[in-house]
C-alpha cells in the first residue's frame, strides 16, 4: 500500500480479507481496537501492566474519557460521492497523511525491548508524526537516527535544573524535532494505586530517563558515573523532575529558547485555553493525560467543544485521552480538534508485536477512520464538522 499523497487507508481492510480467504492467514493482533488492552494484558508483566493500563485513583477519569465518546453519535449522510478521499493535512507546519499523531509516552521499553525505536520506525513508515517523551527509554539522538527524516515533535517535562532544560531544547533542535509540546499536567506524578501497591516507580531503576543519562548538563551534576552509582543518578533525576512551581510567566523563557511552534498539553478548561492564547503559544492539547493524573477530572472530550469555540480561531487545538478507534478519531475531529494523539492503543500494539504491532494498530485505526468518514458522507477529515455528530 502506498502512503504518499492521497492514501487509501481502507485498502488495509481488503488486504486482511484477501489474506484470510486466499492464504488462510488471519491478523496476529485483534482488529477490534477497543479491546486491544485485553490482548496486551496477557503479554505484559504485572509491573508493566500496572504502569501502562492503570490510571490515577479510582480510575474515574479514565472511565469518563471513554464514556464521553458514547455520548456522541455519528450522524451519517448518504449519496455524497466519497469515492475519492484525502485525509492529509498540515498541522503546525508538519504534513501528515491524516490528522493523527503518536502521543508522547514514556518508558516504552516496558512494553517491548525496542521501545521508542520500534514505535518511531512504524510511525515513520506511514508518515505519522511521532512525539518523543522526555521520559523515554531512548535518547533524542537514538530516536532521530531510527526515525530518519520522518516528522517528529518533542514533549518537554520542564526540569527545575535550567542547564538541563536548555540542553534538552538544544538537543531536540539539533536532532530534528520541530514542534515543542510542553506537558503541564504532570508537574507531580498523580496518585497511582497500581504502582503504589507494588512500590514500583521505574524511573528510580533508571528506566525512562535515557534523555537525562545521555545529557552533558545532567551528568555534570553527578559526582560519580551512572555505572558507578546508578542510585545517585536516579536521585538526581528525582530532584529535578517535580516542578509544581511552574507558572504561566515562565512561558516567555521557552519562547526565547525555542524557534519552532510551542504547544501546551493538558489544557482542560476554557480559562486555561484563553490564557494559552494570551501567552502566545501556537497550540494546545486538550488532554487529561488519559486519566493518569487527577482522579475525578472531567472527560477530555467533554471539554473539547467549548475550548474549540473559545480559542479555535487563534490556536491549533489537538486532542487526546480515550481515543481507541477510527470512529473516536472522527468524533473528536468533528467536535473541532485539528488532530488527535493516539496513546495507549499504539503501546498495546508495541507490547504485542514490536514495530509490526504499532504498524498494525496505526493501519487499523486509519482504515477504520477512512471507512467511518466515507460511509458517513465525507471526502476527507477536513469535512468533518459539528454536523457530522449528534449528542446521544
Ligand atoms: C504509559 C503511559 C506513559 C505516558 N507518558 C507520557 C509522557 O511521558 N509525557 C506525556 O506528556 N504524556 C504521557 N502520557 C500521556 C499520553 O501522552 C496521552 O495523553 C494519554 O495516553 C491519552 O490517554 P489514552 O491513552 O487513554 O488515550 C503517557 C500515557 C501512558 C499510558
Amino acid at each position: 500500500m502506498s502512503y504518499g499523497g492521497n492514501m487509501n487507508f481502507s485498502d488495509h481492510q481488503i488486504g486482511i480479507y484477501a489474506q484470510g480467504m486466499f492464504t488462510d492467514r488471519t491478523p496476529k493482533i485483534t482488529t477490534d481496537l477497543a479491546n486491544l488492552e485485553d490482548q496486551a494484558a496477557a503479554t505484559l508483566s504485572p509491573e508493566a501492566l500496572g504502569y501502562i493500563v492503570a490510571s490515577a485513583g479510582s480510575g474515574s477519569t479514565a472511565r469518563a474519557n471513554r464514556a464521553a465518546f458514547e455520548q456522541w453519535r455519528i450522524a451519517p449522510r448518504m449519496l455524497r460521492g466519497s469515492a475519492e478521499r484525502d485525509h492529509s493535512c498540515t498541522v503546525l507546519g508538519t504534513t501528515m497523511p491524516a490528522p493523527l499523531l503518536i502521543a508522547p509516552v514514556g518508558i516504552q521499553t516496558l512494553a517491548h525491548p525496542e521501545g521508542e525505536l520500534a514505535t518511531v520506525r512504524a510511525a515513520a513508515a506511514l508518515g505519522v508524526p511521532y512525539i518523543h517523551s522526555t521520559q523515554a527509554s531512548h535518547s533524542f539522538e537514538q530516536v532521530a537516527e531510527a526515525g530518519g527524516d520522518a516528522p517528529r515533535w518533542y514533549q518537554l517535562y520542564w526540569p527545575t535544573d535550567q542547564s538541563v532544560l536548555l540542553s534538552f531544547l538544544q538537543r531536540a533542535k539539533n536532532t530534528g524535532f520541530t514542534t515543542l509540546v510542553l506537558t503541564l499536567d504532570t508537574t507531580l506524578l498523580g496518585w497511582r494505586p497500581a504502582d503504589l501497591n507494588r512500590g514500583y516507580l521505574p524511573f528510580l531503576a533508571n528506566l525512562g530517563i535515557e534523555n537525562y543519562l545521555t545529557d552533558p548538563a545532567f551528568l555534570a551534576g553527578l559526582d560519580e558515573s551512572v555505572e558507578a552509582n546508578p542510585v545517585a543518578a536516579a536521585m538526581h533525576w528525582a530532584q529535578m523532575f517535580p516542578n509544581p512551581g511552574l507558572s504561566w510567566s515562565q512561558l516567555a523563557f521557552l519562547r526565547e529558547n525555542w524557534d519552532g511552534p510551542i504547544v501546551l498539553k493538558g489544557i482542560c478548561t476554557v480559562g486555561d485555553a484563553r490564557l494559552a492564547a494570551e501567552h502566545g503559544v501556537d497550540g494546545i492539547v486538550v488532554s487529561n493525560h488519559g486519566g493518569r493524573q487527577i482522579d475525578g477530572a472531567r472527560a477530555s472530550l467533554d471539554a473539547l467543544p467549548e475550548i474549540v469555540d473559545a480559542v479555535g480561531d487563534q490556536l491549533t487545538v489537538l486532542f487526546d485521552s480515550g481515543v481507541r478507534t477510527g470512529a473516536d478519531m472522527a468524533k473528536a475531529l468533528a467536535l473541532g480538534a485539528d488532530a488527535v494523539l493516539l496513546g495507549r492503543p499504539f503501546l498495546y500494539g508495541l507490547a504485542l508485536d514490536g514495530q509490526a504491532g504499532v504498524d498494525h494498530v496505526l493501519r487499523c485505526i486509519l482504515a477504520e477512520f477512512d471507512l467511518v468518514t466515507s460511509l458517513s458522507g465525507h471526502t476527507g477529515a477536513a469535512e468533518l464538522s459539528r454536523e457530522s455528530v449528534i449528542r446521544s
